[in-house]
């Protein structure tokens, strides 16, 4: 006989958040929620809003009519939602971006973005060493550049050397990013001859780009003009040890591997809907891993 004492029962005053994105079935965030919902035995939801762009004005009149606690916004609505809300929260307008909703009991919905936090944590648990005294190195100019720009410039780096292909769009990064910050973004194009000349003082190096992921090429740089004792991060957690990260250790650099950010942005969230601070641990890296089939 199927045992059901296991099955988590809703009560009629379930709190509810979810995550908005076009499409979201590959996101691990409802599974990590349901972990920590479980772990902390909370009458909690967390689940998957696949919502098609042209309907997002209506998910969002949604999400407040359904009294809905909050949610994530992925991509590619992480810019788009802005016009819909209420508040931004001042690192969420720093940023220009939204990850993060918060709905209040009157239905005002505030903004706000932890990819940036959630990046710095997982950075610094990940590299305890890491000091933000000297310049970072950031590949990509997209809205996880963003994210990462702004933790680095945050937590006190004095110039970040950003890389991208295409260098008008970091250069209009660079440009929103003036009057928040006293430090500087440099915006470089991503060829090797700068690259190469670019790094001696750098002390992190960071990949945003989708370059690494599975299926995707992989990052085509020399990491020997890295300082030894910096440390290398990449975004990517698909698969968790990318052709990037995996060239850094074999020079016996420090490595923070991607799945950490996704995992520490997800706190913030889940205390403002559920009312507890959820831990990291080796525990929860391990479930999402193997529901990632990793
Ligand atoms: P996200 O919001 O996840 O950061 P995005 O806005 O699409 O995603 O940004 C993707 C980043 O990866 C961009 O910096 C992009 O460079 P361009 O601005 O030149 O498009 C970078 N990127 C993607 N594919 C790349 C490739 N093959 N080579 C170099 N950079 C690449």
């Amino acid at each position: 006989m199927t045992d059901f004492a296991n099955v988590p029962a809703h009560s009629g005053h379930t709190a509810v958040a979810g995550i908005l994105g076009w499409p979201v079935a590959h996101s691990q965030s409802p599974r990590l929620h349901a972990y920590w919902l479980a772990e902390h035995g909370i009458d909690g939801a967390y689940i998957p809003l696949p919502v098609m762009p042209d309907r997002l004005a209506d998910a969002i009149k949604g999400l407040r009519a359904f009294g809905f606690r909050g949610a994530n916004v992925t991509i590619p609505f992480k810019e788009a939602v802005i016009p819909l809300i209420d508040e931004l929260t001042p690192v969420a307008r720093q940023i220009g971006a939204v990850n993060t909703l918060v709905i209040d009991a009157e239905g005002r919905i505030t903004g706000t973005n932890t990819d940036a936090p959630g990046f710095l944590e997982n950075l610094r648990h990940g590299a305890p060493q890491w000091r933000a005294d000297r310049p970072a190195a950031v590949l990509g100019s997209g809205g996880a550049a963003r994210a990462v720009c702004a933790a680095l410039l945050g937590a006190g780096v004095p110039e970040v050397r950003l890389f991208n292909r295409t260098l008008g769009k970091a250069e209009v990064l660079a440009a929103h990013f003036r009057p928040h910050f006293a430090a500087a973004i440099r915006p470089l194009p991503l060829i090797p001859k700068v690259w190469e000349g670019s790094l001696a003082d750098v002390g992190v190096v960071v990949n945003t780009t989708s370059l690494g992921t599975t299926g995707q090429p992989a990052i085509d740089l020399d990491l020997g003009f890295i300082p030894t004792d910096a440390v290398v991060a990449d975004i990517v957690y698909n698969p968790l040890r990318t052709p990037f990260l995996a060239a850094a250790e074999a020079r016996g650099l420090a490595t923070v591997d991607g799945l950490g950010m996704l995992l520490f942005q997800a706190r913030a969230g889940f205390h403002h809907w559920f009312g507890k601070m959820p831990e990291v641990t080796d525990d929860l890296r391990a479930f999402v891993l193997r529901a990632m089939g990793a």
